[in-house]
């Protein structure tokens, strides 16, 4: 206890410090993360999400934003987030593995000058599966600019895998008959969307039956990580896309995937990936941590 003073004053001083060394990052304080880290859960929130969606370039996130996403890929941009974190999860006629997010409680939250790291339990709602509601725990790490928009984020979907086995036993309690029928609906459910929504120029193949045919034996079903590569799956995040802008989507659920579902990265390549750009992820003000014996315990 007697080392609380000086503890305090370390503080201090590294607040003055983290204020005069922290470059083009600020020091938005701990109460502000925390409410940013709301409003984007309240944001996020269905319907809220549908009125957000429609602002096309939400300032949410700053211009030059940076997202990744655990088992998809990276989102750059404010107009491609704005489509990925707001419009992908808004309801649709389309048969998707993607919720509709409900209420949220925060159960984790740190924060430091413009980095906020939050573990969020959020109840989903999924359509396609009759309705049937789950918690799904989301992790965030995000840094923010002196605008108060997100300039990157980092996001897992913790316990994915189990979530996607959950929601395939509802059509089947036989796993192998559930992802086989879980396989046909969404494949005509793409397909179907690929007729409605991809035109002209952004046609990716001649017949709904030849697309059918593609989705069902060409390319996999998928593991619950490979959202990001060659797979069924993946064809069926992005064709939640299609209506938003054809010519940008249509590509994704296309015989190529158009750089959203290929297997082009390898695990390596993804864990030692050196991507993000526009803040650092730890601190630049702390004080490097105090020699001991510092009292610390
Ligand atoms: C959204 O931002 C992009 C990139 O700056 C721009 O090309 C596009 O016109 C904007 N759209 C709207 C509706 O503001
Ligand atoms: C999620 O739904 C369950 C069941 O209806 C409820 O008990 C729980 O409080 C909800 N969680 C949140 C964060 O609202
Ligand atoms: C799911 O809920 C929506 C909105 O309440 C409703 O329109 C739809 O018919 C329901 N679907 C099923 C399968 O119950």
């Amino acid at each position: 206890m007697r080392f609380y003073g000086i503890t305090a004053a370390l503080t201090l001083l590294g607040t003055g410090i983290a204020a005069a060394t922290s470059g083009s990052q600020p020091d938005l304080g701990y109460a502000e993360l925390y409410k940013l880290t709301q409003q984007f859960y309240d944001t996020f929130q269905y319907p809220n999400n549908v009125k957000e969606a429609k602002k096309i370039n939400s300032t949410v996130f700053s211009k030059n934003c940076q997202g990744r996403v655990s088992d998809t890929r990276n989102f750059e941009g404010r107009e491609l987030n704005t489509e990925y974190i707001f419009g992908l999860f808004v309801p649709s006629d389309s048969l998707s593995i993607i919720g509709k997010p409900g209420s949220y409680e925060i159960i984790q939250f740190a924060a430091n000058q413009n980095i906020a790291s939050a573990t969020t339990r959020v109840n989903f709602t999924f359509p396609a599966f009759g309705n049937v509601t789950f918690p799904i725990v989301i992790s965030t790490w995000m840094t923010y600019n002196k605008a108060k928009e997100i300039t990157q984020y980092d996001v897992i979907f913790k316990w994915f895998g189990n979530i996607l086995q959950l929601l395939l036993s509802t059509i089947d309690k036989d796993p192998i008959k559930a992802q086989a029928k879980g396989a046909i609906a969404l494949s005509k459910s793409i397909c179907a969307s690929h007729t409605k929504f991809c035109l002209g120029k952004d046609i990716q193949y001649e017949s709904e039956e030849e697309c059918i045919r593609f989705m069902t034996e060409d390319i996999r079903f998928g593991q619950p990580f490979e959202l990001g590569m060659n797979t069924l799956l993946c064809r069926n995040v992005h064709q939640k896309m299609l209506p938003f802008r054809p010519d940008v989507h249509c590509p994704h659920i296309g015989k190529s995937g158009g750089g959203q579902c290929a297997d082009d990265t390898t695990y390596v390549q993804k864990v030692t990936e050196d991507y993000y750009k526009n803040s650092a992820w730890i601190p630049t003000g702390e004080q490097p941590p105090p020699i001991p014996p510092y009292g610390g315990h």
